[in-house]
């Protein structure tokens, strides 16, 4: 052992005093005053010294965090107090009863005040604390003997080896309980994965596990953290004297405390806490199986006193259980717009997360994996808040002999066309894009949304009939409808189908950016659609547009900008696009910096004849897109003729009125130049 002088006892006190201080800041109180590295280079130096002088390394030293050799096994300890249960109470009545139940023993006082606590789900501790230093901790066992757990406890940053308190009282017990956040929990998980290991269940049992590991380093290594909530113990006078100045003081001495507890001058308060809490319970960043209802009078507490197994003054406000045992009837493998294939549990109703469920999605043949499914399987269904329920895991023990694995379809169960899993990305897809069914189904019906065309009347059976019955194979199809094809179709009134077509016409009047996200390019939602339609000036700069150039763009990163690339080259897409506007789809051109532009606006165009190449209609349509008005009769008003073969008097009128004339070349000519024209 090297000698030692004052000057290294001093810096090394000062380190150690630097280190305690710096957890706090960063565990207790979230608000770090040096950097994650500045502090691993303290703790370097930290351990340099104790290697050299180890007679210089108490209980409270920050190195104990780090773990230490294994235990053979825990030792039982005995706890000085009885760690109890509490009472629980599932809804509002329950929760009256307790209130009435504490004024009936509390006769003469008329205001009783509670603290609120979430309830965490993990595992509850005790410990104590003498002169300031933590000299113990314990599980709570069966309530009179638990297991000595301090070297692990030790490691846990978010609770203090040493008091903040000068002095310290002699002696204190605090408790509280030990947990992981749900992020800790899934990035435990993903290491856990990682190690081809078991992964845990759920936050509380993974705090369990971890807490209970022989080797402390393991539990060093694990995201756990404490919150205390209450002091058992304390030697010395002057303590405070309600449940909350309690909680105060914990703080003071350097434990963390809920930052969620609530003072409640009365049941009704209590009452409105529980809800709100309900409401936000998905948005903690831990779980909770409920609230914590406690008289805040500490003198109040004892008068009350204890039942057998819990205290009279405090009661659990439980919510409903976000887990539950379902059975596994089937899986239904679904065909979404982008062809992603989504597996979905069909379970036996079950009543989780305050709601009755009988479906759960899979997400993918990861999970599928993961899950190692069979139908008939007991599992554990999850659904917290408004949380879509989740499958967690299989009760591999109940699983029926010869039961059939669940195995993800390698063909499209709509189309039959390959399923593809590309490496890339987690979701598998169906390949057969505008052939499949499902796929057209879903497009057609983002397409026709009300952010999207707004074709009312154009419901999900609808859309379903009209392409099972091979009316629609394509969005290009909705405007051939007509009404020969669709009153034959179940429950389609001809009112209905009247409006239905009408919807469909006025449909075809839209923007640019509706348009653009009608199309339900992957990831594209409006607000990406206004973007690029205010960017770009038309939807065929948009076509043409290079990664580059849309990765240009504030808020577009590379993986939209490919997905808009792919999407556009495509030539099925263009051809879609194209069709869709020769049907008369069209909206307002823009310029460049936004300004509206309409090279036809105020113009009166008349069509006559036959062309070859191009129908009434759909010069019609295109006229309109650029604004024009397409009228029956030739006037002095008329802007221009477009004359076609077998023109007749119109042609004579217009050239007696000398009204400007096309023919079909020169026509085909003009619009192909503004399509073209830099706007
Ligand atoms: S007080 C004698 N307060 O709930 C009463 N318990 O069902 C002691 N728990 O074992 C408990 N949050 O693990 C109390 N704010 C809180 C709590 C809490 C969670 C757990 C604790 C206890 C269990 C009782």
């Amino acid at each position: 052992m090297a000698s030692i002088n004052d000057g290294i006892v001093a810096s090394y006190k000062q380190l150690v005093s630097d280190l305690q201080t710096h957890n706090h800041y960063y565990h207790v109180l979230d608000d770090p005053r040096i950097t994650d590295g500045e502090y691993d280079g303290l703790m370097r130096q930290l351990l340099l010294v104790e290697k050299q002088y180890p007679q210089l390394i108490k209980e409270d030293s920050p190195s104990k965090r780090i773990g230490g050799a294994p235990l053979p096994e825990f030792t039982q300890v005995k706890h000085m107090v009885p760690m109890l249960s509490l009472d629980n109470a599932f809804g509002i009545k329950a929760l009256r009863d307790f209130d009435r139940r504490v004024h009936e023993r509390l006769q003469g006082s008329e205001n009783v005040s509670y603290l609120c606590e979430p309830k965490l789900d993990g595992v509850a501790v005790s410990l104590i604390y003498e002169d300031g230093i933590l000299v113990r901790a314990a599980t709570r066992g069966d309530g009179a003997i638990g297991e000595d757990v301090t070297s692990n406890v030790k490691t846990i940053k978010s609770l203090p080896l040493k008091l903040i308190s000068d002095p310290p009282p002699r002696l204190i017990e605090v408790r509280g309980e030990i947990y992981m956040t749900r992020q800790g929990f899934e990035g435990l998980n993903v290491f856990v994965n990682n190690r081809g290991e078991k992964p845990f269940v759920n936050p509380r049992n993974a705090a369990a596990g971890s807490l209970r590991q022989l080797d402390s380093r393991i539990t060093a290594r694990r995201p756990l953290s404490f919150c205390a909530y209450s002091v058992e113990q304390y030697t010395d006078s002057g303590s405070p004297d309600t449940q909350h100045g309690m909680m105060r003081y914990v703080g003071q001495l350097g434990f963390r405390t809920n930052p969620d507890i609530f003072f409640a001058a009365d049941i009704d308060a209590c009452e409105r806490y529980c809800n709100d809490l309900l409401t936000r319970r998905a948005l903690l960043a831990y779980d909770i199986d409920g609230v914590v209802i406690k008289v805040n009078d500490l003198e109040k507490q004892k008068v009350l006193g204890f039942l057998s197994r819990s205290p009279r003054w405090a009661i659990a406000r439980k919510f409903p259980a976000e887990e539950a045992f379902s059975q596994l009837l089937s899986v239904d493998f679904q065909v979404g717009r982008t062809g992603a294939v989504t597996p979905v549990a069909r379970l036996s109703p079950v009543f989780v997360g305050g709601v009755t469920i009988s479906s759960a999605s899979l997400h993918n043949p990861d999970e599928i994996t993961r899950l190692d499914l069979h139908l008939g399987d007991t599992v554990v269904v999850r659904r917290a808040g408004d949380v879509i329920p989740q499958v967690v895991r299989v009760i591999h023990e109940r699983r029926q002999k010869n039961s059939s694995e669940v195995l993800f379809p390698k063909f499209c169960p709509v189309c039959d066309a390959p399923i593809l899993n590309n490496t890339s990305e987690v979701v598998a897809r169906c390949s057969g894009s505008l052939s499949c069914a499902a796929q057209v189904k879903q497009v057609i019906k983002h397409f026709a949304s009300r952010s999207a065309m707004n074709i009312n009347g154009l419901g999900e059976r609808l859309v379903d009939q009209l392409v099972d019955s091979g009316c629609v194979t394509s969005i290009v199809d909705l405007y051939d409808l007509s009404l020969p094809m669709l009153i034959p179709l179940a429950r389609l009134a001809d009112k209905s189908a009247r409006n239905l077509l009408s919807a469909i016409e006025n449909s075809k009047k839209t923007t640019l950016q509706k348009f653009l996200y009608a199309l339900g390019i992957r990831e594209v939602g409006a607000n990406y659609a206004r973007l690029l339609a205010k960017h770009f000036a038309s939807i065929e700069e948009i076509m043409a547009a290079r990664e580059d150039e849309l990765l240009a763009l504030d808020g577009i990163g590379p993986v939209l900008a490919e997905h808009i690339s792919m999407f556009f080259a495509d030539p099925k897409t263009c051809k879609v696009i194209q069709d869709l506007q020769k049907k008369g789809v069209h909206w307002p051109l823009y310029t460049a910096d936004g300004v509206r532009d309409i090279p036809l606006d105020g113009q009166v165009w008349v069509l006559t004849g036959r062309m070859e190449s191009i129908s009434r209609e759909e010069a019609k349509n295109i006229l309109q897109t650029f604004g024009a008005r397409v009228s029956d009769s030739v006037s002095s008003k008329t802007s221009r003729l477009v004359a076609g073969d077998a023109a007749g008097s119109k042609l004579e009128k217009a050239n007696s009125l000398d009204v400007p004339v096309f023919d079909e070349k020169q026509f085909l000519q003009f619009i192909a130049d503004i399509q073209t024209s830099d706007l």
